[in-house]
């Protein structure tokens, strides 16, 4: 399957709709950063890579019409529109890195004319998405290694295309060994309440040919008790400095489980996700939605009285302790995270 996330197209952000998923396939155009702040919000776009991305690109949306000649008004626009968009969802540190990169070429060429710099950073929105293309083939070159021929591995949420640009990070560790000619089994947890294993995992595993299998996310524990799992791998929307790493909710039940059955976890990011400025679990913001994604089904029917008290936050954050290793665009990072995350991540 040859699909793109994300693209530049025609002066717009070109995303796939994953609301949509798995029904339809549909791409929409996006030229008004007010679109785009809630196509983030609703998860018509989603995914640590993918925020970073498209955050790049809002960038350059949010000031791309904008007429002035002088840096020092240039400047508080592009703050504006940065801030904006960092309101969009708070977890993923990929946004803010999106955000920060492209603010950061436009400072560094403040003495440009503002039609120069304008340009400049629809570039680097554009690097944005073609360094994104090489790292999560690197991440999946590194995890393969990891793989066996008949390996069976759980994961969680989409970590996959849909989450990047056109590969993925746990998912690109799979299609990396499929390459390879090895045969991987997935379990595909469902990830409720927004079901992105059942809806966009299962869908685009299974357009990948590969061999997956959906299940309740609360069919782990049975299904690693019973010798099926031989690894768990996810993805990562913010690795601190001591590898504590926030990945969405579940994601903290799985390595427990996985801990308590000697099953390998892993995490895959690339280097975009860590956030080194956080010590460890405590620097985490955790987004928190509205309570009718847990009590209706994707919004349409009810299944829990209306005013049932809801509590629904959307990650969780596991522990250094229980991760195996890191599979990052670097290499495999592995304990002791504080000292050997700085180190791999300073290498070019
Ligand atoms: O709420 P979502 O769907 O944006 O959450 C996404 C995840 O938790 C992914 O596992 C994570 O962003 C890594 S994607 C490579």
């Amino acid at each position: 399957m040859n699909i793109r996330t994300i693209d530049w197209k025609n002066n717009k952000i070109r995303i796939i709709d994953q609301t949509k998923l798995p029904l339809r396939l549909v791409y929409i155009n996006i030229d008004r950063l007010e679109d785009l702040w809630q196509a983030i919000k609703i998860m018509q776009v989603r995914g640590a890579p993918a925020l970073g991305a498209v955050a790049g690109l809002g960038m350059y949306l949010g000031i791309k019409d904008y007429v002035c000649s002088d840096w020092s008004k240039f400047s508080r626009k592009l703050n504006a529109v940065a801030k904006y968009i960092g309101s969009s969802r708070p977890t993923a540190r990929n946004l803010f890195w999106g955000i920060e990169r492209v603010l950061a070429v436009a400072l560094a060429n403040k003495e440009q004319p503002i039609s120069k710099i304008k340009q400049i950073m629809l570039a680097e929105a554009k690097l944005i998405m073609h360094q994104d293309m090489v790292a999560c083939r690197k991440i999946g070159a590194y995890g393969a290694k990891l793989l066996k021929d008949n390996s069976r591995v759980l994961t969680i949420c989409n970590a996959g295309i849909l989450a990047s640009i056109d590969y993925g990070t746990a998912l690109g560790v799979i299609y990396s060994a499929q390459a390879q000619g090895k045969n991987i089994k997935v379990f595909s947890s469902e990830t409720r309440p927004l079901l992105q294993g059942a809806r966009l995992s299962t869908w685009e595993l299974h357009k990948q040919g590969i061999d997956v299998t959906l299940i309740a996310d609360n069919t782990a524990a049975k299904l690693m008790r019973d010798g099926q799992i031989d690894m768990v791998i996810t993805g990562a929307d913010r690795i601190a400095a001591n590898g504590d790493t926030a990945n969405k909710i579940g994601t903290f039940n799985l390595a427990v489980l996985a801990k308590y059955h000697k099953i390998p976890f892993y995490v895959s990011a690339p280097r975009s996700t860590f956030d080194l400025k956080i010590k460890n679990k405590a620097g985490i913001k955790i987004e928190i939605r509205k309570p009718d994604e847990i009590t209706s089904i994707l919004f349409k029917k009810d299944v829990a009285p209306k005013k049932a008290r809801v509590f629904n936050p959307v990650f969780d954050v596991t522990p250094h302790q229980l991760i195996s290793g890191i599979i990052t665009d670097k290499g495999i990072i592995r304990m002791p995270y504080s000292q050997n995350i700085r180190e791999t991540l300073r290498k070019e």
